[in-house]
């Protein structure tokens, strides 16, 4: 695969100094606004020693009047091959470690100057860049980043199925046989801030040696796998990556532990569908499935000790997966003849706020927790024909949160009387709007589809939205430590 790094140019302010400069045959860089830096965690340099710039055109500005379209093919491009043309192969670690850092080096209104001896940045002449200056965004970290809109992105999606070898058969819907493509280009633009590109390379340093454990139900399986898909894009040697037990990931099997080796670290998940413990208890005569909402899942030994953990837990508590709440939460030796969903999974919530307090070290542990994720059903329910194959587009609105907003108002609640700190990760309103993005019949592989009329509204296609909730996750780690 090769790797190459791009950065395009949208200013034509900038066009002329930069003309002018190549003129002079020098090697020129030019960055512009953060967000317009054309990076990619997986489009980075393969070695780290040898930085060589070549000009070749690659970047085509598009809202240029002033400049001719031949001109305008204009390349600010940086690659490893030797190019033929600029007999300085550059070799400037600085510049390449700070460019590679990305985020804030050049500001608006600066371009770079670099030959093989010294780099400038130089201010450039500008009448609106006071104004400019003061319509800038927010830091990420005082922004709602919940708040802001679905973009196209050529450089999405992040991974292909076939750069990642960690999507199941349920959120593979390319290979399993989806044609249209578009919904894995967009991008979540926060309004009000500058979001730095998810990086890879970065996201791994952040969890050297760590454990980032995710601890819910098939959701949080679809963004565990994403994550994994993610950060496996950095990775050099696809064999430095494995799972400890060398469990191939299915839909039954719920303990997953995965390791990169270069960074020591583990990447887990551990299916719960409620948080707390599914058992069976004796009810009359028979045995009967039960939930205990005052005790915790069994893995939950498991997650203790994680330096990252990212719970879920929300699509199960429904009256039909929850026997309509007759004869089947428990609390001790005691089994409600009948609760209601939402006082169950109060309970059960308390039952895990306590499980973290007592359990959880706020010094070493960061704690998540997802809130719901929308679910598109149309003309029925996952279970009575719904659908959502006619979507190929993201909805330009979103209504009311439904059924999943009463219980990411109870989870806020509980959030709040807890000792221990933890992040809401807010995905519902962003989600909301990608009724595009579900499997819908591409959840399973054409000679196992046995009929159109089922269809999965409600996980999300690999590579697809959960990327981006990955991508809020990392914006946390990275501002808020
Ligand atoms: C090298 O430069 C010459 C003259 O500037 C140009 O004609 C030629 O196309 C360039 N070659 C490459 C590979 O860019
Ligand atoms: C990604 O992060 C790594 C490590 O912090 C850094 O070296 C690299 O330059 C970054 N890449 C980009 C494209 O920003
Ligand atoms: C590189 O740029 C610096 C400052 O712009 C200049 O002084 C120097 O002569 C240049 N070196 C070469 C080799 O062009
Ligand atoms: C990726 O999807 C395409 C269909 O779009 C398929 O031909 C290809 O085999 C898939 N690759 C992998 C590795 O599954
Ligand atoms: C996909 O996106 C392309 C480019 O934005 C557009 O031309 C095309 O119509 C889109 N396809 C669908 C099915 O929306
Ligand atoms: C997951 O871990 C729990 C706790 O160690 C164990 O009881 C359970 O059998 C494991 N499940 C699988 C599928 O490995
Ligand atoms: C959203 O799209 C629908 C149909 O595609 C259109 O009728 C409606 O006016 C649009 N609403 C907004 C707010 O753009
Ligand atoms: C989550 O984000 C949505 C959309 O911005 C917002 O309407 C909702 O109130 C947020 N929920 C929480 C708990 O912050």
């Amino acid at each position: 695969m090769e790797r190459q790094w791009s950065f395009s140019v949208k200013s034509t302010r900038a066009l002329a100094l930069i003309i002018t400069t190549i003129s002079s045959a020098i090697v020129f860089l030019t960055f512009f606004s953060n967000s317009l830096i054309r990076s990619n965690s997986s489009l980075y340099p393969t070695t780290d020693s040898n930085f060589q710039i070549d000009l070749s055109p690659i970047a085509s500005i598009s809202d240029s009047s002033l400049v001719s379209s031949r001109a305008s093919q204009i390349l600010v491009s940086t690659r490893f091959n030797p190019p033929e043309n600029t007999s300085g192969s550059a070799k400037i670690p600085g510049f390449e470690q700070k460019a590679r850092g990305g985020e804030s080096f050049v500001k608006e209104d600066q371009v770079i100057i670099a030959n093989l001896t010294s780099i400038k940045v130089i201010e450039l002449p500008s009448n609106n860049g006071d104004e400019e200056k003061k319509k800038k965004k927010k830091g990420i970290e005082e922004c709602d980043v919940t708040k802001g809109k679905w973009v196209h992105d050529d450089e999405y999606p992040l991974y292909t199925n076939a750069s990642c070898p960690f999507i199941d058969e349920g959120f593979g819907c390319q290979t399993n046989g989806r044609l249209d493509l578009n919904y894995t280009k967009f991008r979540w633009e926060p309004r009000d801030c500058d979001a730095p590109r998810f990086n890879a390379t970065r996201m791994l340093e952040m969890i050297r040696g760590k454990r980032l454990v995710f601890v819910g139900d098939s959701i949080n399986r679809n963004q565990w796998e994403s994550m994994l898909c993610m950060l496996f894009q950095a990775v050099k040697d696809p064999k430095k990556v494995y799972e400890t037990h060398n469990r191939r990931i299915t839909k039954e099997k719920g303990n997953y532990s995965f390791r990169f080796a270069d960074y020591k670290c583990t990447v887990e998940f551990y299916v719960t569908h409620f948080l707390v413990r599914e058992g069976r208890a004796k009810i009359g005569k028979k045995r009967r499935e039960t939930l205990r909402i005052d005790a915790m899942d069994r893995t939950s030994s498991r997650w203790k000790g994680a330096d990252i953990l990212v719970f879920n837990t929300a699509h199960w508590w429904s009256h039909y997966k929850t026997k309509s709440g007759i004869n089947y939460y428990q609390e001790g030796n005691e089994i409600h003849p009948k609760l209601d969903v939402s006082t169950a999974f109060k309970k059960a919530m308390q039952t895990w706020s306590s499980w973290v307090d007592k359990n959880v070290d706020p010094k070493k542990t960061r704690v998540f927790f997802r809130s719901a994720a929308p679910s598109h059903f149309s003309g029925g329910q996952w279970n009575s024909g719904g659908h959502c194959r006619e979507a190929k587009k993201p909805l330009n609105q979103t209504f009311k949160l439904s059924d999943s907003a009463g219980k990411n108002t109870i989870v806020e609640e509980v959030l709040k009387q807890m000792k221990t700190p933890v992040t809401p990760l807010n995905v519902s309103g962003l989600s909301q709007y990608r009724i595009d993005a579900h499997p819908s019949i591409y959840g399973v592989k054409p000679e196992n589809r046995r009929s159109q009329a089922v269809q999965d509204c409600s996980h999300w296609c690999l590579p697809g939205v959960p990327d981006t909730w990955n991508h809020l996750l990392y914006l946390h780690l990275l501002h808020k430590r």
